[in-house]
């Protein structure tokens, strides 16, 4: 750009002078453009086709503002949270949140873009220039210049005299930008340690919510939660399920549960309830981790499915070398040596889940993980 131009390069008391529209010009000619034709979308200010256009154009922006707004209101106030199952009058409610969310949000943004391409097509002269190609990098005249240069290219526009675009955009942009802001960080406005010793991050559903309660190890059978109440199939794992060196995922589980749906998927659902259930080789020499000694039944031992690592599911059982492998990044968890990290990125051990088998041969959990399940935390203890 600063190579070659035939534009007489102005001293800096000239340079300090010059008026906004002249800087602009002067930015062309450095450039080695030549403006061909410029002409102006609305050479007579205030007709009535000029204010019909910016009308149109402010029309997008609102419908860009609404539907932010929209947004909003539906990711904080909707009732979403809370599983709604299809058998409840008020299921619609639960499963229309994900259409909404993705309409108002997509048609935010579709509103804002054509609101913009709208103005540019609109209000932008027509104009045709021609530019010589220079290489190296552009010089501090230059870089002064082109702001002014983009300065006169807006007032062209008429932008300065166009009040309800100026508002609706700038009222469209700031919606848009505190939805954008609400979606990515509104997840991360709870405190998770609100309830202090109670709070989630600490139990897994895995807890009995009193004492005597027995949390069983049930199997997922590929029923849904109204599928399950109706037909009322086994969910409960017993010993002689597994095979040797068989390994299979389960869930906790609750009898009471059988009366309530919500309470059925939410067991299944849970992002720390997953575990693995592994019974070994008879025979096979296995490391107890201090003060976890009884966490087993005989040769069955049951590890957290979540990852250390990230969060993943560490799903591939190797009965051969009793290794646990995370797809994820390869994390690989020794299964006799209380499943601790050998290799990848992970490095804790999975948490052991205490089972044991009730009166009737059902595998129980005896209580829930004694560490926080998943990966690691700012305020988890290290060891
Ligand atoms: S999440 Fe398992 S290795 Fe990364």
């Amino acid at each position: 750009m600063s190579e070659g131009t035939t534009a007489r390069r102005p001293s800096q008391a000239e340079l300090e002078e010059m008026t906004p529209e002249q800087l602009a010009t002067l930015a062309a000619e450095l450039d080695d453009v030549v403006v061909v034709r410029n002409a102006n979308k609305w050479p007579v200010p205030g007709t009535k086709a000029e204010r019909r256009a910016e009308r149109s154009v402010a029309m997008w922006f609102l419908l860009a503002t609404l539907s932010g707004l929209a947004f909003l209101g539906v990711f904080i106030f909707w009732p979403w949270s809370h599983y709604i199952p299809p058998s409840d009058p008020h299921h619609w409610l639960y499963s229309l949140f994900t259409p909404i969310i993705g309409v108002t949000f997509g048609l935010a943004v579709f509103a804002l873009g054509i609101g913009l391409v709208a103005y540019v097509k609109k209000f932008f002269p027509d104009e045709v220039a021609v530019q010589q190609r220079h290489d190296g990098p552009s010089g501090e005249l230059e870089r002064r210049t082109i702001l002014a240069q983009l300065a006169a290219a807006g007032n062209d526009t008429g932008i300065a005299r166009r009040g309800l675009i100026k508002g609706t955009v700038g009222l469209a942009g700031a919606v848009f930008g505190l939805g954008a802001g609400v979606a990515v960080l509104g997840g991360l406005l709870r405190n998770p340690f609100k309830d202090g010793p109670e709070s989630p991050l600490w139990h897994t559903p895995w807890r009995p919510e009193h004492p005597g309660e027995k949390v069983y190890l049930r199997r997922d059978v590929g029923l849904s939660a109204e599928e399950i109440m109706k037909e009322k199939p086994e969910l409960r794992v017993r010993p002689e399920d597994l095979d040797a060196a068989a390994m299979e995922t389960v869930f906790p589980f609750r009898l009471t549960d059988m009366e309530d749906a919500e309470k059925l998927a939410h067991g299944i659902r849970a992002s720390d309830a997953a575990v693995m259930l592994i019974r070994f080789r008879p025979g096979e020499r296995v490391t107890q981790r201090k003060g976890r000694e009884n966490y087993h039944y005989g040769d069955y031992y049951a590890y957290s499915k979540v990852c250390t690592h990230l969060g993943c599911p560490t799903s591939l059982f190797e009965a051969q070398t009793n290794r646990i492998l995370c797809p994820c990044h390869q994390s690989q968890f020794l299964a006799t040596e209380y499943a601790k990290p050998i290799f990848g990125p992970a490095t804790r051990a999975l948490p052991q889940l205490p089972i044991s088998v009730d009166e009737e041969g059902y595998f129980i959990a005896t209580g829930d993980f004694d560490e926080a399940v998943g990966p690691g935390f700012w305020e988890r203890p290290s060891s």
